[in-house]
């Protein structure tokens, strides 16, 4: 047994998977042996399930099934529906997203079947709803209407529609599958690990993915992309982010958007993929100054403290300008990486042992209750 300690776990391997790689030298992101940006440059997100779920890529025919087996499982059950509607209208959406993905599961039947075929379709079932309890419980808690999916549209196109009520453009589901696609797997980040952690003991998949995304909330994690906005809005222009940035690390607190556990000093390849795509619809949306306000913070960030952008540093603006409300940008990051969370419970189940690490305990010893006190 190894007994040194490394907080967080710091460059411990916790599992062997097939399913993803960070190659921080090489600054690849491997997903079942393909480099992540090639896929989310020349695939859709709905091909990357399948190489996700199914370990290969599908060719045409094999994905457009994939499409349609995933309509034919949209829908809420009418209690999870509902129960949306008695969220309080203050309620975090990450929060919403827990409390109905748990109720979901008491409405599969195959809840605790963990064979890969079983898990594989409660997979689907989970990218079908997840996006609809995205969308449905942010406008049945700012008392809009909810929009039912266009079967006209595609998965991605649906999506966006569901959520901002506007059919998106060519562009603009173009560029949100890109980032469906660049954040659908990552390896073993927090929320991934920790629905391995909860699949280990043979707990199942919907259970797992409520951990993930309990996990995915904090903002030393998903929660970044929200906090990114925010701190973009609240400068406004070029200058006064650079202000914002200089004097948050003056007060040496984290900025969000920058930094990475596994990437330390090394750039994000996924955040290079995103700047590429707010270059594009900046100007589109007649928004260049917040894309220049962005390419000065990276600066700033370089400069002062040797960190680059990370996925959710450029994520943010770019769901800002498809008309995703802030409040959902991690929601979304979520239902985008449910495909890789599925994955990994997937092969966790498939190839199991419990996960039970041990302690460096700093408590005291050999102490003893005062005498005379034993409760009759
Ligand atoms: C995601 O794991 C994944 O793969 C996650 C993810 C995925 O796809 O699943 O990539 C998604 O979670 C991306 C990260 C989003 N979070 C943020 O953007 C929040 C801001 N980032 C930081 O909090 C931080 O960079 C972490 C949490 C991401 C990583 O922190 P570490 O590895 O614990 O690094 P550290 O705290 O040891 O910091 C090392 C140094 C420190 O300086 P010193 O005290 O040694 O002088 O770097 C500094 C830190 O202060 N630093 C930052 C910083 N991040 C690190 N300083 C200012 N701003 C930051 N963002």
């Amino acid at each position: 047994m190894s007994d040194h300690y490394l907080p967080g776990l710091e460059h411990v391997i916790a599992s062997e998977t097939s399913i993803s790689f960070l190659d921080v030298e090489k600054e690849e992101i491997v997903i079942r042996g393909y480099d992540l940006m090639e896929l989310a440059e020349q695939m859709t997100y709905l091909d990357v399930v399948g190489l996700l779920l199914e370990g290969e890529l599908p060719n045409e025919s094999r994905r457009q099934a994939i499409e349609s087996l995933i309509q034919a499982v949209y829908g809420l059950p009418p209690n999870v529906r509902a129960m949306l509607h008695l969220m309080p209208d203050r309620a975090d959406m990450m929060d919403v997203l827990r409390t109905s993905i748990s109720a979901l599961a008491s409405f599969d039947d195959e809840l605790d079947d963990r064979s890969l075929e079983a898990n594989g379709r409660k997979a689907l079932r989970l990218l079908a709803k997840v996006p609809q309890i995205v969308a449905y419980g942010y406008r049945a808690i700012t008392k809009q209407p909810l929009i039912e999916p266009d079967p006209k549209l595609s998965y991605t196109a649906n999506f966006l529609y569901m959520i901002t009520g506007t059919i998106p453009s060519p562009m603009e589901v173009a560029i949100f599958d890109q980032s469906l696609i660049v954040y659908s797997e990552h390896e073993l980040p927090n929320s991934t690990f920790a629905a391995r952690v909860i699949a280990s003991t043979q707990s199942d998949i919907y259970g797992a993915l409520v951990g993930a995304v309990a996990s995915l909330k904090g903002t030393l994690h998903g929660g970044a992309n929200e906090a990114v906005m925010h701190m973009l809005l609240e400068a406004g222009t070029e200058d006064d982010l650079e202000a914002l940035i200089r004097s948050k690390l003056a007060r040496k607190e984290r900025i969000m958007g920058f930094g990475h556990r596994v990437y330390m000093r090394k750039p994000d390849p996924r955040a290079l993929l995103m700047k590429e795509a707010l270059a594009k619809l900046a100007p589109a949306c007649n928004q260049q100054e917040l894309y220049d306000m962005c390419v000065r913070g990276e600066n700033v960030m370089r400069t002062e403290k040797g960190l680059h952008p990370n996925l959710d540093y450029y994520a943010a603006p770019v769901y800002y300008l498809l008309g995703i409300p802030i409040e959902l940008f991690t929601p979304v990051f979520l239902a985008a990486r449910t495909v890789g969370i599925s994955a990994h419970v997937m092969e966790q189940h498939a190839n199991n042992r419990l996960f039970r690490p041990r302690v460096h305990y700093t408590g005291a010893r050999d102490l003893h209750p005062p005498q005379g006190n034993i409760v009759s």
